[in-house]
């Protein structure tokens, strides 16, 4: 085996080039190589969703990735969700709501949870219950969490309808 795997990829939409260890995860090339450290250690077993990123736009535990798998892929981690200088709607809405309290799973929610409404704009409760299950949070109670992404969607069509009114004026 070849000591070091050399890929391509595009991480938070900069094209970027890594070299690691072949037998890295995804994970531990984000954190180790990338130097990007948000997206959190858990249980490196697939059962607490703390690593969770997304892989061209599906979340996806990266503990359970490897990196040579990624070559060419597009990934986007927490530090990825900002966006013109300005936190993401979840990102407010979980601040403001208080839906982190130590924060440990708070990265593998909100991009859970973008991914979600990427796709689904208008969940339902049920909707984001199902689509967070996979994320475990040890302190802060899944009500908050769930309240928080009710939030950001709310912030999120406010947003639309002000950029709408400014583009017709
Ligand atoms: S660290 Fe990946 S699921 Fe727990
Ligand atoms: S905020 Fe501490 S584990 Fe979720």
């Amino acid at each position: 085996m070849p000591q070091h795997a050399h890929i391509t990829l595009t991480v938070n939409g900069e094209p970027t080039d890594v070299a690691f260890a072949p037998y890295k995860t995804l994970l531990e090339v984000l954190r180790e190589d990338l130097i990007l450290a948000g997206t959190k250690h858990g249980c490196e077993l697939g059962e607490c969703g703390a690593c969770a990123v997304l892989l061209d736009g599906q979340p996806v535990l990266s503990c359970l990735v490897l990196g040579v798998d990624c070559g060419g892929r597009e990934i986007t981690t927490v530090e990825g969700l900002a966006s013109d200088g300005r936190l993401h709607p979840l990102q407010d809405a979980f601040a403001d709501l208080g839906a982190a309290q130590c924060g440990y799973c708070t990265p593998g929610f909100l991009v859970t949870a973008k991914a979600l409404l990427d796709e689904h704009p208008h969940p339902t409760r049920h909707q984001i219950r199902d689509a967070l299950s996979g994320c475990l949070c040890r302190c802060t109670g899944y009500q908050q969490i769930f309240e928080a992404v009710e939030a950001a969607i709310a912030t999120s069509d406010s947003r639309l309808s002000t950029t709408d009114s400014r583009s017709r004026t």
